[in-house]
């Protein structure tokens, strides 16, 4: 057998710092996230400028605290890999820059990798049985990717393989979530804190189901609306505002549009199994809502802590690029709007 291959990847797109060492493909050896959402909750979202500020504060500290955690020096790196679309410019520069020098000084070899498929690729990565082969993705895979910045399902014929079905047209689910938790007066990030308090609520309404163009689109900038006429109508007749049944009427709407959408894809495109990725895949509702629906098609989830943004699912999709012997140069760019190589079959 061939000698493991190590990966020091680097994800520094948005607002959390991640420097993740990876073998195989898929087995963490360390898993570093400095996470900013305390300073982000004080402004009540993201301040690009004050994020890419951190990234450049922490990426130093998360690189030597991941090789003391896998108790690895230069020497046993294979190779570096970064995030360089898409995300914020100022914060993926970041990462890109510090990617690029380390690669020229330390002489490794460098790839690039898509966020998005990062997010996907989380679905393979395991933390306990360094023996275990590494596993191949059941092709052809939907995979729903719902995150802050992201809402898209995409059908996967084979690794690197990707076509579009379907995208949001407006917000993205996770950016709903943010601005509806907002309105609702919860805590930043709204995801997490509405899915708490909608755990144990009854829905107070049936917010209604957006129709989009494409069949396989999504759209939550109405339902976001709806929340807010709600809102203000309680306020307007001096009532309490029932934020938890309001939280669970809005998660609700936003699992059965994500769910309904992906269940047809699956059926119609006769999958061999459905994958999730994303910071809104941590939500359990959505997980047990798809995997019911889906009526015995195989659903593969991260988990939660692998759904929000690490650099671990940047190396595990960054080990495929390796052995296919892609590698980048100090040409690399950090492009903000990064698509994935769309397929059309
Ligand atoms: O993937 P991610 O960490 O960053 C981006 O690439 O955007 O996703 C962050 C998003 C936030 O909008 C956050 O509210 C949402 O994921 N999120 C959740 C949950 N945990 C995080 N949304 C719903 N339910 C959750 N449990
Ligand atoms: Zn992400």
């Amino acid at each position: 057998m061939s000698a493991a291959v190590r990966i020091l990847a680097i994800e520094t797109s948005c607002d959390e710092t991640g420097v993740a060492i990876i073998t195989d493909g898929r087995r963490i050896e360390a898993n570093v996230v400095a996470s900013q959402v305390a300073l982000h909750a004080a402004s009540g979202g993201i301040v690009p400028e004050v994020a890419a500020r951190q990234q450049l504060r922490w990426i130093g500290p998360a690189i030597s605290e991941a090789h003391r955690l896998a108790g690895t020096d230069w020497r046993d790196i294979d190779a570096i890999a970064v995030t360089h679309g898409p995300g914020l410019i100022g914060s993926l520069l970041v990462g890109v820059g510090v990617a690029k020098a380390l690669a020229v000084s330390r002489d490794l070899p460098l790839i690039g990798v898509n966020h998005i498929e990062g997010h996907i690729y989380a679905n393979w990565l395991t933390d306990d049985d360094p023996s275990s082969e590494p596993l191949e993705p059941p092709f052809p895979l939907l995979c729903l990717v719902v995150s802050g910045g992201h809402t898209q399902l995409i059908l996967m014929a084979g690794h690197g393989r990707y076509r579009l079905l379907g995208q949001t047209v407006d917000d993205a689910a996770g950016e709903a979530f943010d601005k509806v938790g907002r309105l609702l007066g919860l805590p930043y990030p709204g995801g997490p804190a509405i899915s708490a308090v909608a755990s144990d609520a009854r829905p107070v309404t049936r917010f209604p189901r957006a129709r989009t163009a494409g069949r396989f689109d999504f759209s939550f900038s109405g339902l976001k609306t709806a929340v807010m006429r709600e809102v203000e109508g309680y306020r307007a007749r001096g009532e309490p505002i029932p934020v938890d049944g309001l939280a669970a009427a809005f998660e609700e709407a936003v699992v059965g549009a994500l769910t309904a959408r992906t269940v047809t894809a699956a059926e119609e495109f006769g999958v061999a199994a459905v994958a999730l990725g994303g910071g809104v895949a941590a939500n359990r509702t959505l997980r047990a809502t798809m995997a019911e629906r889906l009526n015995g098609i195989p659903l593969l989830v991260p988990r939660p802590a692998w759904c929000t943004d690490n650099a671990a699912m940047i190396g595990a999709a960054a080990a495929g690029h390796f052995r296919a012997g892609e590698r980048a140069d100090r040409s690399l760019r950090a492009v903000p709007s990064l698509a994935l190589p769309w397929t059309t079959g």
